[in-house]
């Protein structure tokens, strides 16, 4: 699956083109050209295209939420390298290292508040849950630091996870159903989908960090992995099965849900997405 050849990732990049186009020059413009045009997977904008689809919305009116969740993303990419002390980042010099800490911390505010103007029109509700899912990434990256807790353990994993990742992922989703025309019962279920999605997500991530196998990001200081805090209890092969068990039954809730939805293209894509960003990854470890 080429994800870059979806009418969906083009739309989104047509559209963090045209953002950047109207910044004037500036240190700040370079900054956001450099993290927006370093490649990055599309995923949550697009899982947004996606879900306002099966809703029955057009692209055009969903994608500047679309644009918001992106560039709220990549924010949170800025921040969590300066707090890891990462130096590569899609396979190029993170922010902090390219521009420096200070640059790169304000090129993060300074995308927050962009996500904020383009979120701005979708109705109190969504500007609501958009807030607070920035809240719980927030306080997902506080937990990271693991600094009141010696024992982090499976439980502080999964909040921590559910928190720094799992929520955007969330709200891409229910965001996506209500720029669709849904309503709240149905934005939920879109909610669920990409919870249980951004969880099985964040675990393989960890899983191939815990294996050294990450490819294109480097970084001084690693998030605790879900393999092993199960190492304390057994061994590495049994706490490498257990998780990627984990993941399988996240996998299977997002798509058990999906399931429930109106059968279209759209869906289908999101069935390839949960796939291509869970177990495919995992295909050869
Ligand atoms: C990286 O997210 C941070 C995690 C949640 C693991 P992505 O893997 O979606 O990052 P890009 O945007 O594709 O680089
Ligand atoms: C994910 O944390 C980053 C956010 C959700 C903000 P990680 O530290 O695990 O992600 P990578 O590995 O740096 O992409
Ligand atoms: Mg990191």
């Amino acid at each position: 699956m080429n994800i870059e050849e979806w009418e969906e990732y083009g739309y989104v990049e047509a559209g963090i083109e045209d953002s950047i186009s109207r910044i004037e020059e500036s240190g700040l413009k370079k900054m956001v050209e450099h993290v927006c045009h370093s490649g990055g997977k599309r995923i949550r904008p697009i899982i947004l295209l996606l879900v306002s689809e099966i809703c029955s919305g057009s692209y055009s009116r969903s994608l500047n939420a679309a644009l918001a969740v992106e560039m709220m993303h990549s924010a949170s990419l800025i921040h969590d390298d300066l707090l890891d002390q990462g130096l590569i980042r899609r396979n190029l010099p993170s922010a902090p290292e390219k521009f420096g800490p200070s640059r790169a911390l304000l090129c993060g505010d300074y995308l927050i508040a962009k996500s904020i103007a383009f979120i701005s029109p979708y109705g109190e509700k969504v500007i609501r849950d958009f807030g607070k899912a920035g809240m719980d990434m927030a306080e997902g990256e506080v937990l990271d630091l693991r600094l009141d807790d010696d024992n982090f353990g499976e439980s502080d994993y999964f909040k921590c996870i559910y928190k720094k990742t799992a929520s955007l992922f969330a709200i891409s989703a229910s965001i996506g159903a209500y720029a669709g025309g849904a309503d709240e019962t149905l934005a939920e279920r879109f909610s669920f989908f990409g919870n249980s999605l951004g969880t099985a997500y964040q675990i393989v991530d960890d899983i191939l960090e815990f294996l050294e196998v990450v490819e294109g990001k480097e970084s001084k200081f690693t998030s605790e992995t879900l393999p092993h805090i199960y190492m304390r209890d057994m061994s590495k092969e049994d706490a490498l099965e257990k998780s990627i068990d984990s993941v399988k039954l996240h996998v299977s809730a997002a798509k058990e849900t999906l399931r429930t939805f109106r059968e279209c293209p759209a869906r289908d894509k999101l069935f390839q997405i949960t796939d291509y960003i869970t177990i495919d990854m995992l295909e050869n470890v």
